[in-house]
């Protein structure tokens, strides 16, 4: 088997990346919270293949768990991560202690406004994303890595991720992989584990519902409302009441009146005790039936879209 250090310490990371950044090397990181699966080993293996030297942070970060049992709770496997990072490719494992991330006198947050009130920041709160952005920030500024790897599985953490990077000039690319799904479409997750069978079978209504409303856009459906309730239907069928089922503007967020361009539908529910998240793309289709929300003159095209002004 092939053997990685693991570092605790950003002292032993920097030195560790020393040699790659004289020798203009690039860096990877893919950060994580560890009880690594399939979805986070596709990011490892994707910054294999495009970095020199890949690092794979895994550090359970309290600050962004509004719920202390959720922190708890989180499975926790890090011989077992240190493994799996190996074998899809990683050169080192960079576990810190929570003193290390955050010792006496810390007192710096780092917060995106906005972007972070909507979806999983209106159920979670703001402490939510200010922990993951902070933590992002300062393990960006611990590693530096070149290009950071993130999963589309959370949507919304990458659309805040590239505000952070942008907004305060981060020298660093944001990558994004497509989210890695178990055979019955259940987006694999760390939390997939603490779901009793009962709970792991109803956890397949969350994709069942994002398809069925992905099929109706296909079909060329563009009401929202009636792009919701196909998908909401899916989840009654398993009793899995949503905290959010929402269509947003991909890079916005902002909930869209009418699926005309793409648009993210995103999903979270609480199944057994269990919370989880998804989203799909969502692509309006060309041969659209008129939507029976507007006159069945309105325009289908973009282009034909007459401005309407209100006095
Ligand atoms: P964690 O939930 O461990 O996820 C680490 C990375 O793996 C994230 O970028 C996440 O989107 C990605 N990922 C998770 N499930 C995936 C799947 N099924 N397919 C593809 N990618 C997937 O996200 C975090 O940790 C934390 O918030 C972190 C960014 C590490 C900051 O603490």
């Amino acid at each position: 088997m092939n053997h990685i250090p693991t570092l605790r310490t950003v002292r032993e990371l920097r030195a560790a990346l020393a040699p790659s950044r004289r020798n203009s090397l690039s860096i990877g990181l893919a950060p994580t919270m560890g009880a690594l699966h399939e979805g986070h080993l596709s990011l490892i293996r994707r910054a294999r293949e495009e970095c020199d030297t890949v690092v794979v942070s895994v550090f359970v970060n309290p600050s962004q768990f509004e719920d202390r049992g959720d922190l708890e709770r989180y499975p926790r496997q890090e011989a077992r991560d240190t493994a799996l990072a190996a074998e899809a490719g990683a050169d080192l494992v960079f576990a810190p202690s929570v003193q290390e991330v955050y010792p006496d006198g810390f007192a710096t947050q780092v917060q995106v406004l906005g972007l972070t009130d909507r979806l999983e920041g209106a159920v979670r709160g703001p402490e939510h994303f200010r922990g993951v952005t902070t933590v992002v920030a300062k393990l960006l500024g611990m590693t530096l890595p070149d290009v950071a790897y993130f999963g589309q599985k959370d949507a919304q953490q990458v659309v805040v991720i590239r505000r952070l990077v942008a907004d305060l000039n981060l020298p660093v690319r944001v990558a994004v992989c497509p989210t890695l799904r178990e055979g019955d479409g259940l987006a694999l997750s760390s939390r997939n584990v603490l779901l009793d069978p009962a709970s792991r079978v109803r956890a397949r209504a969350l994709y069942r519902a994002l398809r069925a409303a992905a099929a109706r856009a296909d079909g060329g459906e563009r009401s929202v409302q009636t792009l919701l309730d196909s998908a909401r239907a899916e989840l009654a069928r398993s009793e899995v009441v949503p905290d959010y089922l929402a269509l947003v503007a991909p890079d916005t967020l902002e909930p869209v009146s009418e699926l005309r361009e793409p648009a993210l539908l995103a999903v979270a529910a609480h199944v057994g005790g269990v919370r989880l998240i998804d989203n799909l793309a969502l692509q309006p289709s060309h041969d659209a039936a008129p939507s029976p929300s507007l006159p069945s003159t309105a325009p289908d095209t973009e282009s034909e879209r007459i401005p309407v002004c209100s006095a």
